[in-house]
């Protein structure tokens, strides 16, 4: 079974479908770290930004193992680096290239096999796997989002501010939802979840609900 989480950055999609996965003993694919290890790679290897043959090239060659939490670049565990607010900022010259979509594309239906799995990104219910059984979109208000985002890095004794991190978080909304290639979008059959107001433990809740509801969906018998 495949179930699709998509949404925006700051929905808390990450946390919830980490745990969604662990609860229902499915294997989690982090789509989004894809993305970013592609950035970290041409950064480390000082490819020019505005040559995107050099970066899908690149991105045909790297080798990618989920590995639990870890994701594993050509061998070497880069789950901190593609984390740093330099990458972050560098990613969507991966992510809005068409060969590297492509090709990451390829490797996320790999990857999945057929095994039982959480994808987590932009475009799995539109692109990567438009036949999975559950798709979710887990969404939140932009000002709920840059509030929780606030949280998080002053939790972490960061010096951060809600202004800047808003702003921050509108152009990554708009540049996710006009990409040519795998915009952010809903799938047509995505189930809309809003998590305003909800704890993490809520919305987990309300996410299992849905992939057994799914998963009772697909095991009844077919009308004939
Ligand atoms: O979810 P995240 O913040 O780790 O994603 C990093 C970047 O990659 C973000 O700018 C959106 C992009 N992305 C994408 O285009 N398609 C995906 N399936 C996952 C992430």
């Amino acid at each position: 079974m495949i179930v699709c989480i998509d949404g925006p950055a700051g929905a808390g999609k990450s946390t919830v479908a980490r745990a969604l996965a662990q609860r229902l003993g499915f294997r989690f694919l982090d789509t989004g770290a894809m993305y970013r290890a592609v950035a970290l790679a041409a950064d480390r290897r000082g490819i020019d930004w505005n040559e995107p043959g050099q970066i899908a090239a690149l991105a045909q060659k790297l080798r990618f193992q989920f590995d639990g939490e870890r994701l594993l670049l050509d061998g070497q565990d880069v789950s901190v680096d593609i984390r740093a607010p330099r990458i972050t900022a560098l990613t969507h010259y991966a992510a809005d290239n068409p060969g590297v979509r492509r090709r990451l594309v390829e490797l996320q239906r790999q990857i999945a096999g057929d095994d039982d799995v959480v994808a987590e990104g932009r475009d799995q219910g539109t692109v990567v796997f438009p036949q999975a059984q559950c798709k979710i979109f887990l969404t939140a208000s932009a000002a709920e989002r840059a509030r929780r985002r606030l949280a998080q890095l002053q939790s972490q004794g960061a010096v951060a501010n809600y202004d800047e991190l808003l702003a921050e978080q509108n152009l990554r909304d708009q540049r996710d939802a006009s990409r040519e290639v795998g915009p952010l979008k809903p799938a047509p059959d995505a189930i809309h979840v809003l998590t305003d107001g909800l704890s993490a433990e809520e919305v987990l809740a309300r996410l299992e609900a849905l992939v057994h509801a799914a998963r009772r969906r697909d095991h009844a018998p077919k009308p004939t």
